[in-house]
């Protein structure tokens, strides 16, 4: 496994949580320094089954450089997975923080707020899908990510990721509005998994 990241200080912390791990699982895992956008030169033309971008597109301008990164990365019949933020449920975190002018703000904002903060664009599941299915890979599926629990959270109930019975519960809960109308439309954010043609 290749994890690559453009911010020194991101692959410090990944470092220090991969040394967490067995000794076997840290031989099997490099860290690389680079911007998504130079991926392939980065890792050498190297080909993969799957190639994972969660939580990276909605910092970027533009998301069409870093997306041909990720397809062209992908071995042939290998699978392109990209989490983002959700812009069709921009409303949902500001209301349940009863960040209410916020909250009617978003619904026609182009700019969103990432997980650590910044400023940033979302785009659409419809968006990304033309973005890699224009660079050959097929959209297959799109779920929802993080519903429930997220209501709860940003309305400020206490959640005990201790509690492994409650989580594994919740997790059960979870995938299955991931996967559902209505429900993982309303995800603040969502996961899109597409597969590389064959050579
Ligand atoms: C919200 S974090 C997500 C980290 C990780 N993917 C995860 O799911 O936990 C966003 C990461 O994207 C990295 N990033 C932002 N722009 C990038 C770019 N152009 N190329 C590579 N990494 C980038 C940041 O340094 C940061 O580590």
């Amino acid at each position: 496994m290749t994890l690559l990241d453009s911010s020194p200080a991101m692959l410090d912390k990944a470092r220090q949580r991969l040394q967490r791990l067995p000794a076997e699982v840290q031989r099997r895992v490099t860290l690389l320094q680079a911007d998504g956008e130079n991926a392939d030169e980065a890792v050498g033309g190297q080909r993969f089954a799957a190639v994972l971008c969660h939580g990276v597109l909605g910092y970027l301008e533009q998301p069409g450089p870093l997306v041909d990164q990720l397809c062209r990365c992908a071995a042939p019949g290998g699978v392109v997975s990209i989490m983002t933020g959700n812009p069709k449920a921009a409303a949902v975190r500001p209301a349940l923080e009863r960040r209410w002018d916020d909250a009617l703000a978003s619904f026609d904002a182009k700019q969103g707020m990432g997980v650590l903060g910044l400023p940033g664009r979302d785009y659409t599941v419809e968006e990304v899908s033309e973005l890699i299915q224009s660079r050959g890979v097929r959209p297959l599926d799109w779920y929802g990510v993080w519903l429930f629990v997220d209501w709860l959270d940003f309305s400020g109930a206490e959640l005990d990721p201790t509690d492994a019975k409650q989580v594994e519960a919740t997790a059960a809960v979870e995938l299955e509005a991931s996967r559902r109308d209505p429900y993982r439309h309303l995800s603040r954010v969502f996961h899109l998994v597409g597969r590389k043609g064959p050579a």
